[in-house]
């Protein structure tokens, strides 16, 4: 069996294309409808009440649109909202954080473990749950990197200003002897060069991105859900809740290529 109807993703703005970026490179034949919650960003410093809510009316939106599955391309909701939107919508939900933390004990050898993520990731301890299920003996060493997030947003990717930033956290999270380091948040693997700088190559950067990916393919093909092969090209909509004209501006640094037209969308309600 196979299904063409698209498949639904969201994040709080722009980051997440880092997500369908990967999704479009290794799944190419399936459609996306993309959701960026730009009127309500940043998530990473929000409640896990509030940003629970926001992504149930988010899934909301996207089964109005007819979407086979949700991928939740956000950390901080993967981190926060996933149990509720499992629990609320039938069509089968993946995050980003089991797929990290799969990733994550698959490259460590030492078992201790970095994670990097914004405030609510990391204080959600949701990585560290998900990496200790898988193996109750690893180590999880978190650290919140919240000023990551606007300097990549503003293209400082290789600045020395963000060099110090990416110094400050990390240097107390390297004192920890890690031997690997989740990007637990979208915007973290455009930094990927300049966070191996001050990390050295003994620290393996996991990006969330490309296994997230892989678990989408996995889920389709268990779920037999897949497009069916040589369907006449994929396609691609975006929506946001703001600013369209921005998110296409910024989004081709995340997607790595233009977009096509955004559409603004009024969904749930505001703070
Ligand atoms: N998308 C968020 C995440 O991955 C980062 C941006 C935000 O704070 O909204 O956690």
């Amino acid at each position: 069996m196979t299904d063409a109807l698209p498949i639904g993703m969201f994040d709080s703005g722009v980051g997440g294309l880092t997500v369908l970026r990967e999704v479009m490179r290794q799944l190419p034949g399936e459609s996306t409808v993309y959701f960026g919650d730009t009127a309500r960003v940043p998530y990473g410093s929000k409640s896990r009440d509030v940003i629970t809510r926001f992504s149930l009316e988010i899934g909301q939106f996207l089964l109005q649109e007819k979407v086979k599955m949700i991928v939740v391309a956000c950390n901080t909701a993967s981190a926060f909202a996933l149990p509720t939107m499992r629990q609320k919508f039938k069509v089968p939900i993946v995050g980003v954080v089991a797929p990290g933390a799969r990733a994550a004990l698959a490259a460590t050898q030492s078992r201790r473990i970095g994670v990097i993520g914004t405030e609510g990731t990391i204080e959600s301890q949701a990585y560290s749950e998900a990496i200790h299920y898988l193996d109750p003996k690893a180590e999880v060493f978190g650290q919140a990197c919240p000023l990551i997030v606007p300097l990549v947003e503003e293209g400082w990717l290789e600045k020395p200003l963000a060099l110090e930033v990416v110094k400050e956290y990390l240097t107390p999270l390297l004192t920890n002897r890690i031997d690997s380091l989740v990007l637990g948040c979208t915007h973290y693997p455009l930094l990927k060069n300049l966070l191996g700088q001050v990390t050295g190559p003994g620290v393996k950067l996991i990006d969330s991105a490309e296994e997230t990916a892989r678990a989408v393919g996995q889920k389709l093909r268990e779920d037999k859900l897949e497009a069916p092969s040589g369907s006449s090209g994929a396609m691609r909509y975006f929506y946001v809740s703001d600013a369209p004209e921005k998110f296409e501006k910024i989004g081709r640094r995340f997607l790595g290529q233009e977009l096509p037209a955004v559409k603004r969308v009024d969904i749930g309600s505001w703070i």
